[in-house]
Protein backbone atom coordinates (compact mmCIF):
# COMPACT_ATOMS: atom_id res chain seq x y z
CA UNK A 1 0.00 0.00 0.00
CA UNK A 2 1.43 3.21 -0.69
CA UNK A 3 -0.64 5.15 2.46
CA UNK A 4 2.07 6.01 5.10
CA UNK A 5 0.12 6.51 8.67
CA UNK A 6 -2.55 4.13 10.23
CA UNK A 7 -4.83 7.18 10.03
CA UNK A 8 -4.98 7.59 6.56
CA UNK A 9 -5.40 3.54 6.69
CA UNK A 10 -8.39 3.53 8.98
CA UNK A 11 -9.82 6.91 6.92
CA UNK A 12 -9.48 5.24 3.68
CA UNK A 13 -10.95 2.04 4.80
CA UNK A 14 -13.66 4.22 6.05
CA UNK A 15 -14.53 6.16 2.68
CA UNK A 16 -14.26 2.73 0.77
CA UNK A 17 -16.84 1.37 2.82
CA UNK A 18 -19.35 4.19 2.71
CA UNK A 19 -18.67 4.41 -1.13
CA UNK A 20 -19.73 0.30 -1.50
CA UNK A 21 -22.85 1.47 0.19
CA UNK A 22 -23.95 4.02 -1.91
CA UNK A 23 -23.12 2.03 -4.70
CA UNK A 24 -25.34 -1.19 -2.63
CA UNK A 25 -28.33 2.12 -2.24
CA UNK A 26 -27.89 2.85 -5.65
CA UNK A 27 -27.88 -1.05 -7.19
CA UNK A 28 -24.57 -0.98 -8.63
CA UNK A 29 -23.19 -3.13 -6.51
CA UNK A 30 -25.85 -6.28 -7.22
CA UNK A 31 -23.50 -9.31 -5.66
CA UNK A 32 -22.13 -10.10 -2.79
CA UNK A 33 -18.60 -11.14 -5.09
CA UNK A 34 -18.62 -7.59 -6.54
CA UNK A 35 -19.11 -5.99 -3.13
CA UNK A 36 -16.29 -7.73 -1.32
CA UNK A 37 -13.91 -6.65 -4.71
CA UNK A 38 -15.14 -3.44 -3.94
CA UNK A 39 -14.82 -3.28 0.18
CA UNK A 40 -11.06 -4.80 -0.75
CA UNK A 41 -9.11 -3.44 -3.16
CA UNK A 42 -8.16 0.39 -2.44
CA UNK A 43 -8.98 2.87 -4.65
CA UNK A 44 -6.52 5.44 -3.24
CA UNK A 45 -3.36 3.46 -3.79
CA UNK A 46 -4.01 3.59 -8.28
CA UNK A 47 -5.11 7.85 -7.44
CA UNK A 48 -2.06 8.64 -5.64
CA UNK A 49 -2.11 12.07 -6.52
CA UNK A 50 -5.73 13.34 -5.35
CA UNK A 51 -6.65 13.81 -1.78
CA UNK A 52 -8.47 10.47 -0.19
CA UNK A 53 -11.88 11.52 -0.05
CA UNK A 54 -11.28 12.22 -3.84
CA UNK A 55 -10.05 8.65 -4.54
CA UNK A 56 -13.58 7.56 -3.29
CA UNK A 57 -15.80 9.90 -4.51
CA UNK A 58 -18.34 8.44 -6.96
CA UNK A 59 -16.46 10.55 -10.22
CA UNK A 60 -13.62 9.38 -12.45
CA UNK A 61 -10.07 10.60 -11.75
CA UNK A 62 -8.46 12.27 -14.57
CA UNK A 63 -4.87 10.46 -14.45
CA UNK A 64 -3.59 11.46 -18.31
CA UNK A 65 -4.48 14.74 -19.88
CA UNK A 66 -3.27 15.49 -24.11
CA UNK A 67 -1.74 18.58 -24.88
CA UNK A 68 -4.90 20.42 -25.90
CA UNK A 69 -5.77 19.09 -21.64
CA UNK A 70 -8.55 16.27 -23.48
CA UNK A 71 -8.52 13.54 -20.53
CA UNK A 72 -6.78 10.30 -22.34
CA UNK A 73 -6.74 7.87 -19.01
CA UNK A 74 -8.48 8.14 -15.68
CA UNK A 75 -10.09 6.08 -13.12
CA UNK A 76 -13.66 5.28 -14.15
CA UNK A 77 -16.36 6.53 -12.09
CA UNK A 78 -17.06 3.16 -9.46
CA UNK A 79 -20.80 3.54 -10.14
CA UNK A 80 -19.62 2.31 -13.60
CA UNK A 81 -17.57 0.06 -13.05
CA UNK A 82 -19.78 -2.02 -10.59
CA UNK A 83 -22.13 -1.59 -13.20
CA UNK A 84 -20.18 -3.19 -15.62
CA UNK A 85 -18.44 -5.56 -13.56
CA UNK A 86 -22.01 -7.04 -12.38
CA UNK A 87 -23.00 -7.05 -16.51
CA UNK A 88 -19.50 -9.17 -16.81
CA UNK A 89 -20.73 -11.87 -14.78
CA UNK A 90 -16.76 -12.86 -13.84
CA UNK A 91 -16.94 -15.70 -11.81
CA UNK A 92 -13.49 -17.42 -9.85
CA UNK A 93 -11.36 -18.78 -12.41
CA UNK A 94 -12.08 -17.18 -15.10
CA UNK A 95 -9.77 -15.73 -17.61
CA UNK A 96 -10.33 -12.18 -18.26
CA UNK A 97 -8.93 -9.34 -20.35
CA UNK A 98 -9.27 -5.90 -19.33
CA UNK A 99 -8.99 -3.33 -22.48
CA UNK A 100 -7.88 -0.03 -21.29
CA UNK A 101 -5.82 0.31 -18.05
CA UNK A 102 -5.65 1.91 -14.59
CA UNK A 103 -5.17 -0.72 -12.36
CA UNK A 104 -7.71 -0.22 -10.03
CA UNK A 105 -10.37 -2.37 -12.38
CA UNK A 106 -8.06 -5.07 -13.47
CA UNK A 107 -7.22 -5.39 -9.48
CA UNK A 108 -11.09 -5.54 -8.76
CA UNK A 109 -11.01 -8.34 -11.58
CA UNK A 110 -8.74 -9.84 -10.10
CA UNK A 111 -10.24 -10.56 -6.53
CA UNK A 112 -13.42 -11.57 -8.66
CA UNK A 113 -11.54 -14.45 -10.36
CA UNK A 114 -9.08 -15.08 -7.64
CA UNK A 115 -6.07 -17.65 -7.61
CA UNK A 116 -7.56 -19.89 -10.23
CA UNK A 117 -7.80 -17.17 -12.69
CA UNK A 118 -5.71 -14.56 -14.67
CA UNK A 119 -6.12 -10.99 -15.25
CA UNK A 120 -4.47 -9.26 -18.17
CA UNK A 121 -4.99 -5.76 -18.58
CA UNK A 122 -3.50 -4.11 -21.76
CA UNK A 123 -3.40 -0.12 -22.71
CA UNK A 124 -1.74 1.54 -25.76
CA UNK A 125 -0.10 4.47 -23.57
CA UNK A 126 3.25 3.16 -21.82
CA UNK A 127 2.84 5.86 -19.51
CA UNK A 128 -0.30 4.05 -18.42
CA UNK A 129 0.93 0.54 -17.93
CA UNK A 130 4.31 1.35 -16.14
CA UNK A 131 1.77 3.06 -13.52
CA UNK A 132 -0.92 0.74 -13.28
CA UNK A 133 2.16 -2.20 -13.04
CA UNK A 134 3.49 -0.15 -10.28
CA UNK A 135 0.72 0.37 -8.40
CA UNK A 136 -0.17 -3.09 -9.26
CA UNK A 137 2.74 -4.39 -7.63
CA UNK A 138 2.30 -1.95 -5.14
CA UNK A 139 -0.84 -3.27 -4.05
CA UNK A 140 0.02 -7.18 -4.00
CA UNK A 141 -1.98 -7.58 -7.32
CA UNK A 142 1.48 -8.61 -9.23
CA UNK A 143 -0.11 -11.56 -11.21
CA UNK A 144 -2.25 -9.41 -12.92
CA UNK A 145 -0.58 -9.19 -16.20
CA UNK A 146 0.07 -5.54 -17.58
CA UNK A 147 0.49 -5.59 -21.73
CA UNK A 148 1.29 -2.06 -23.55
CA UNK A 149 -0.40 -2.64 -27.13
CA UNK A 150 -2.94 -1.05 -29.22
CA UNK A 151 -6.36 -2.91 -28.49
CA UNK A 152 -7.25 -2.85 -32.68
CA UNK A 153 -4.06 -5.39 -33.28
CA UNK A 154 -4.79 -7.49 -30.29
CA UNK A 155 -1.22 -9.47 -29.76
CA UNK A 156 -2.13 -13.12 -30.20
CA UNK A 157 0.05 -14.06 -27.70
CA UNK A 158 -2.04 -12.29 -25.03
CA UNK A 159 -5.20 -14.48 -25.94
CA UNK A 160 -5.13 -17.92 -23.63
CA UNK A 161 -5.41 -21.11 -25.07
CA UNK A 162 -9.16 -21.48 -25.07
CA UNK A 163 -9.89 -17.93 -25.38
CA UNK A 164 -10.75 -15.64 -22.60
CA UNK A 165 -13.83 -16.12 -20.53
CA UNK A 166 -14.77 -12.38 -19.83
CA UNK A 167 -13.37 -9.33 -21.59
CA UNK A 168 -14.16 -6.19 -19.67
CA UNK A 169 -13.78 -3.14 -22.50
CA UNK A 170 -12.67 0.13 -20.57
CA UNK A 171 -12.34 2.90 -23.10
CA UNK A 172 -15.26 4.07 -25.77
CA UNK A 173 -14.92 2.29 -28.71
CA UNK A 174 -16.57 2.74 -31.83
CA UNK A 175 -16.32 -1.24 -32.77
CA UNK A 176 -16.16 -3.95 -31.34
CA UNK A 177 -12.96 -6.06 -32.89
CA UNK A 178 -12.72 -8.61 -30.03
CA UNK A 179 -15.26 -11.08 -30.76
CA UNK A 180 -12.45 -13.99 -31.77
CA UNK A 181 -10.42 -13.45 -28.46
CA UNK A 182 -13.65 -14.75 -26.65
CA UNK A 183 -14.64 -18.20 -26.24
CA UNK A 184 -17.99 -19.38 -27.23
CA UNK A 185 -20.28 -18.58 -24.23
CA UNK A 186 -18.08 -15.69 -22.78
CA UNK A 187 -19.07 -12.50 -21.78
CA UNK A 188 -18.14 -8.87 -23.45
CA UNK A 189 -18.98 -5.92 -21.59
CA UNK A 190 -18.03 -2.56 -23.91
CA UNK A 191 -19.46 1.28 -23.93
CA UNK A 192 -20.03 0.95 -27.28
CA UNK A 193 -20.99 4.09 -29.67
CA UNK A 194 -23.96 4.09 -31.92
CA UNK A 195 -24.60 7.27 -33.97
CA UNK A 196 -22.42 9.32 -31.27
CA UNK A 197 -24.34 7.99 -28.50
CA UNK A 198 -22.39 6.05 -26.08
CA UNK A 199 -23.96 2.60 -24.39
CA UNK A 200 -22.05 0.22 -21.88
CA UNK A 201 -23.41 -3.19 -23.40
CA UNK A 202 -23.01 -6.48 -21.60
CA UNK A 203 -23.15 -9.41 -24.50
CA UNK A 204 -23.07 -13.07 -24.72
CA UNK A 205 -20.66 -15.18 -27.32
CA UNK A 206 -23.12 -17.56 -28.89
CA UNK A 207 -22.86 -18.80 -32.25
CA UNK A 208 -19.53 -16.59 -33.12
CA UNK A 209 -21.97 -13.30 -32.52
CA UNK A 210 -22.74 -11.36 -29.63
CA UNK A 211 -25.99 -11.13 -28.23
CA UNK A 212 -27.17 -8.48 -25.70
CA UNK A 213 -29.51 -9.38 -22.94
CA UNK A 214 -29.16 -6.66 -20.15
CA UNK A 215 -30.19 -2.90 -19.77
CA UNK A 216 -28.18 -0.58 -21.66
CA UNK A 217 -26.30 1.50 -19.49
CA UNK A 218 -25.63 5.19 -21.07
CA UNK A 219 -22.00 6.10 -19.91
CA UNK A 220 -19.06 8.13 -21.19
CA UNK A 221 -15.56 7.35 -21.41
CA UNK A 222 -12.00 8.30 -23.04
CA UNK A 223 -11.88 7.83 -26.71
CA UNK A 224 -9.95 5.04 -27.79
CA UNK A 225 -7.08 6.04 -29.99
CA UNK A 226 -4.83 4.23 -32.30
CA UNK A 227 -5.48 2.58 -35.30
CA UNK A 228 -9.19 1.92 -34.02
CA UNK A 229 -10.16 5.75 -33.41
CA UNK A 230 -13.17 6.72 -34.80
CA UNK A 231 -12.07 9.72 -37.11
CA UNK A 232 -15.29 11.72 -36.05
CA UNK A 233 -17.47 13.51 -38.87
CA UNK A 234 -17.89 16.43 -37.61
CA UNK A 235 -18.63 19.93 -40.10
CA UNK A 236 -19.75 23.09 -39.74
CA UNK A 237 -22.79 24.29 -41.88
CA UNK A 238 -20.95 27.83 -43.55
CA UNK A 239 -22.77 30.86 -42.66
CA UNK A 240 -25.27 28.80 -40.04
CA UNK A 241 -22.82 28.33 -36.48
CA UNK A 242 -24.09 24.50 -36.50
CA UNK A 243 -21.92 21.67 -36.52
CA UNK A 244 -23.33 18.18 -37.94
CA UNK A 245 -21.79 15.19 -36.84
CA UNK A 246 -22.54 11.72 -37.55
CA UNK A 247 -20.78 8.34 -36.78
CA UNK A 248 -22.51 5.87 -38.85
CA UNK A 249 -24.41 5.70 -42.82
CA UNK A 250 -23.42 7.71 -45.39
CA UNK A 251 -21.32 11.11 -45.34
CA UNK A 252 -24.29 13.90 -45.38
CA UNK A 253 -23.97 16.88 -47.85
CA UNK A 254 -23.40 19.51 -45.18
CA UNK A 255 -22.70 22.56 -47.45
CA UNK A 256 -25.71 22.55 -49.00
CA UNK A 257 -27.90 23.68 -45.76
CA UNK A 258 -26.81 26.60 -45.03
CA UNK A 259 -29.31 28.80 -46.45
CA UNK A 260 -32.55 26.16 -44.58
CA UNK A 261 -30.73 26.42 -41.09
CA UNK A 262 -31.07 30.47 -41.69
CA UNK A 263 -34.89 30.35 -42.04
CA UNK A 264 -37.60 30.33 -39.90
CA UNK A 265 -37.99 26.31 -39.14
CA UNK A 266 -42.05 24.94 -39.37
CA UNK A 267 -43.06 22.65 -35.84
CA UNK A 268 -44.73 19.50 -36.44
CA UNK A 269 -46.21 18.47 -32.59
CA UNK A 270 -46.24 14.95 -31.76
CA UNK A 271 -48.63 15.46 -28.48
CA UNK A 272 -45.94 12.97 -27.05
CA UNK A 273 -43.96 14.08 -23.76
CA UNK A 274 -41.65 13.60 -21.49
CA UNK A 275 -40.89 14.53 -17.78
CA UNK A 276 -37.98 17.39 -17.15
CA UNK A 277 -35.89 14.49 -15.25
CA UNK A 278 -36.68 12.08 -17.43
CA UNK A 279 -34.52 10.42 -19.91
CA UNK A 280 -35.19 9.51 -23.22
CA UNK A 281 -31.96 8.81 -24.82
CA UNK A 282 -33.21 5.22 -25.99
CA UNK A 283 -35.61 7.55 -28.44
CA UNK A 284 -32.96 8.78 -30.14
CA UNK A 285 -30.77 5.61 -30.23
CA UNK A 286 -34.25 4.25 -31.91
CA UNK A 287 -34.09 7.29 -34.44
CA UNK A 288 -30.64 6.86 -35.03
CA UNK A 289 -31.71 3.40 -36.42
CA UNK A 290 -34.70 4.16 -38.06
CA UNK A 291 -33.99 6.97 -40.21
CA UNK A 292 -31.13 7.57 -42.99
CA UNK A 293 -29.57 10.49 -43.11
CA UNK A 294 -29.60 10.45 -39.01
CA UNK A 295 -27.15 12.80 -37.33
CA UNK A 296 -26.29 15.40 -34.27
CA UNK A 297 -26.60 18.91 -34.83
CA UNK A 298 -25.35 21.79 -32.13
CA UNK A 299 -24.57 25.28 -32.47
CA UNK A 300 -21.09 25.84 -32.55
CA UNK A 301 -19.90 27.58 -29.68
CA UNK A 302 -17.22 29.81 -31.29
CA UNK A 303 -19.77 30.83 -34.28
CA UNK A 304 -22.29 33.67 -34.11
CA UNK A 305 -24.65 31.47 -34.77
CA UNK A 306 -27.72 32.45 -36.98
CA UNK A 307 -29.60 28.99 -36.93
CA UNK A 308 -33.26 30.08 -35.12
CA UNK A 309 -34.61 28.33 -31.84
CA UNK A 310 -30.95 26.83 -31.56
CA UNK A 311 -30.61 23.97 -29.14
CA UNK A 312 -29.06 24.23 -25.91
CA UNK A 313 -24.96 24.24 -27.02
CA UNK A 314 -24.39 20.47 -24.42
CA UNK A 315 -27.02 18.76 -26.05
CA UNK A 316 -26.83 17.57 -29.14
CA UNK A 317 -30.22 17.19 -30.96
CA UNK A 318 -31.34 14.43 -32.93
CA UNK A 319 -31.78 15.52 -36.83
CA UNK A 320 -32.19 13.98 -39.84
CA UNK A 321 -31.04 15.11 -43.28
CA UNK A 322 -33.38 15.59 -46.75
CA UNK A 323 -30.97 16.98 -49.03
CA UNK A 324 -31.19 21.00 -48.61
CA UNK A 325 -33.98 20.40 -45.90
CA UNK A 326 -33.14 19.19 -42.01
CA UNK A 327 -35.82 18.45 -39.52
CA UNK A 328 -34.50 18.36 -35.39
CA UNK A 329 -35.98 17.14 -32.48
CA UNK A 330 -36.53 19.47 -30.11
CA UNK A 331 -38.97 19.56 -26.92
CA UNK A 332 -41.48 22.34 -25.80
CA UNK A 333 -42.27 23.06 -22.01
CA UNK A 334 -45.99 22.40 -21.51
CA UNK A 335 -46.76 22.60 -17.88
CA UNK A 336 -45.00 21.70 -14.58
CA UNK A 337 -45.67 17.82 -14.31
CA UNK A 338 -46.25 16.20 -11.36
CA UNK A 339 -42.94 16.27 -9.54
CA UNK A 340 -42.33 19.97 -10.73
CA UNK A 341 -39.32 19.40 -12.90
CA UNK A 342 -41.40 20.22 -16.07
CA UNK A 343 -43.55 18.67 -18.95
CA UNK A 344 -42.34 18.81 -22.44
CA UNK A 345 -43.51 18.02 -25.64
CA UNK A 346 -41.38 16.44 -28.19
CA UNK A 347 -41.73 18.42 -30.81
CA UNK A 348 -39.70 18.56 -34.45
CA UNK A 349 -38.48 21.60 -36.52
CA UNK A 350 -38.12 21.95 -39.85
CA UNK A 351 -35.82 23.69 -41.79
CA UNK A 352 -35.95 24.06 -45.35
CA UNK A 353 -38.46 23.98 -48.49
CA UNK A 354 -38.68 20.35 -47.63
CA UNK A 355 -37.85 20.71 -43.83
CA UNK A 356 -41.90 20.40 -42.95
CA UNK A 357 -41.68 17.06 -44.83
CA UNK A 358 -38.63 15.70 -42.55
CA UNK A 359 -40.03 16.93 -39.68
CA UNK A 360 -43.24 14.54 -40.02
CA UNK A 361 -41.31 11.57 -40.42
CA UNK A 362 -39.78 11.99 -37.85
CA UNK A 363 -42.36 12.63 -35.46
CA UNK A 364 -44.17 9.60 -37.30
CA UNK A 365 -41.15 7.84 -35.92
CA UNK A 366 -41.40 9.25 -32.33
CA UNK A 367 -44.97 8.39 -32.41
CA UNK A 368 -44.67 4.52 -33.58
CA UNK A 369 -41.47 4.52 -31.27
CA UNK A 370 -44.58 6.14 -28.09
CA UNK A 371 -46.85 3.45 -28.98
CA UNK A 372 -44.58 0.43 -29.37
CA UNK A 373 -41.01 0.15 -27.73
CA UNK A 374 -41.31 3.08 -24.93
CA UNK A 375 -41.29 0.88 -22.47
CA UNK A 376 -38.00 -1.20 -23.54
CA UNK A 377 -35.25 -0.54 -21.69
CA UNK A 378 -33.53 -3.36 -23.12
CA UNK A 379 -32.99 -2.98 -27.00
CA UNK A 380 -31.45 -6.06 -28.39
CA UNK A 381 -28.03 -5.81 -29.84
CA UNK A 382 -26.22 -8.34 -32.02
CA UNK A 383 -22.55 -7.66 -33.23
CA UNK A 384 -21.77 -9.90 -36.29
CA UNK A 385 -18.20 -9.87 -37.31
CA UNK A 386 -18.35 -8.02 -40.98
CA UNK A 387 -15.29 -10.66 -42.29
CA UNK A 388 -17.75 -12.90 -44.83
CA UNK A 389 -20.81 -10.41 -44.71
CA UNK A 390 -22.59 -8.96 -47.54
CA UNK A 391 -21.41 -4.84 -47.63
CA UNK A 392 -24.27 -3.41 -45.10
CA UNK A 393 -27.11 -1.13 -46.87
CA UNK A 394 -27.64 1.14 -43.77
CA UNK A 395 -29.80 3.45 -45.91
CA UNK A 396 -32.07 0.67 -46.59
CA UNK A 397 -31.87 -1.71 -43.76
CA UNK A 398 -33.26 -0.07 -40.13
CA UNK A 399 -31.61 -0.50 -36.61
CA UNK A 400 -28.30 -1.66 -38.71
CA UNK A 401 -25.00 0.36 -37.77
CA UNK A 402 -21.79 -0.88 -40.45
CA UNK A 403 -18.79 -0.55 -38.68
CA UNK A 404 -15.33 -1.81 -39.71
CA UNK A 405 -15.23 -5.15 -38.10
CA UNK A 406 -18.90 -6.21 -37.24
CA UNK A 407 -22.44 -5.46 -38.35
CA UNK A 408 -24.24 -4.37 -35.37
CA UNK A 409 -28.21 -4.64 -35.50
CA UNK A 410 -30.45 -3.55 -32.87
CA UNK A 411 -33.67 -5.25 -32.21
CA UNK A 412 -36.66 -3.40 -30.85
CA UNK A 413 -38.75 -5.27 -28.76
CA UNK A 414 -42.10 -4.35 -28.49
CA UNK A 415 -42.89 -3.33 -25.25
CA UNK A 416 -46.16 -0.23 -24.63
CA UNK A 417 -44.71 2.32 -22.14
CA UNK A 418 -46.86 0.95 -19.02
CA UNK A 419 -45.64 -2.48 -19.69
CA UNK A 420 -41.77 -1.09 -19.03
CA UNK A 421 -38.89 -3.13 -18.58
CA UNK A 422 -36.80 -3.18 -15.55
CA UNK A 423 -34.39 0.34 -15.83
CA UNK A 424 -31.80 -0.88 -13.76
CA UNK A 425 -29.33 -3.87 -15.32
CA UNK A 426 -30.77 -7.55 -14.91
CA UNK A 427 -31.85 -9.90 -17.06
CA UNK A 428 -33.96 -8.82 -19.94
CA UNK A 429 -36.49 -11.31 -20.85
CA UNK A 430 -39.22 -9.36 -23.38
CA UNK A 431 -38.14 -9.62 -26.93
C1 LIG B 1 -10.86 5.10 -18.77
S1 LIG B 1 -9.22 4.58 -18.95
C2 LIG B 1 -9.21 2.96 -18.25
C3 LIG B 1 -9.68 2.91 -16.82
C4 LIG B 1 -9.23 1.71 -16.06
N1 LIG B 1 -9.72 0.46 -16.63
C5 LIG B 1 -9.58 1.78 -14.60
O1 LIG B 1 -8.94 1.04 -13.86
O2 LIG B 1 -10.44 2.55 -14.19
C6 LIG B 1 -9.13 4.23 -20.67
C7 LIG B 1 -7.77 3.78 -21.13
O3 LIG B 1 -7.87 3.28 -22.46
C8 LIG B 1 -6.61 3.47 -23.06
N2 LIG B 1 -6.70 3.31 -24.51
C9 LIG B 1 -7.12 4.21 -25.43
N3 LIG B 1 -7.06 3.70 -26.67
C10 LIG B 1 -6.59 2.43 -26.55
C11 LIG B 1 -6.28 1.39 -27.47
N4 LIG B 1 -6.45 1.55 -28.79
N5 LIG B 1 -5.80 0.23 -26.99
C12 LIG B 1 -5.62 0.05 -25.65
N6 LIG B 1 -5.88 1.02 -24.73
C13 LIG B 1 -6.37 2.18 -25.16
C14 LIG B 1 -6.20 4.86 -22.61
O4 LIG B 1 -4.78 5.03 -22.72
C15 LIG B 1 -6.71 4.87 -21.17
O5 LIG B 1 -5.70 4.58 -20.26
Amino acid sequence: MTTSSATEVSDASELRHQLVEQLRANSHIRSAAVERAFRTVPRHAFAPEVPLPSAYADDIVATRHSGDGTITSSLSAPWLQADMLEVARIQPGHRVLEIGSGGYNAALIAELVGPTGYVTTLDIDPVVTERAARFLRETGYSQVSVVTADAEHLPSKVVPEGRFDAIVVTVDTWDLPWIDALAEGGRLVAPLRLHGYHWAIGFTKGEGALHSDEPLIICGFVAIQGDGAWNKNRRTVPGAGVRLFWEDGTPLPVDQLALALTREPTVTRTSITVGGQEPFDLLTLYLAGALPGFCRLEVDPDDDHQVLNPPPQHWPAAAIVRGASLARLAHERIGDGDDGEGRYEFVVHGYGDHGHLAAQEMAEHVEHWQRNHRGARCPFITARPAVGRAPADTDHEPHLFAKKHTHITVDWPIVPVRAACPTVPGKCDAR
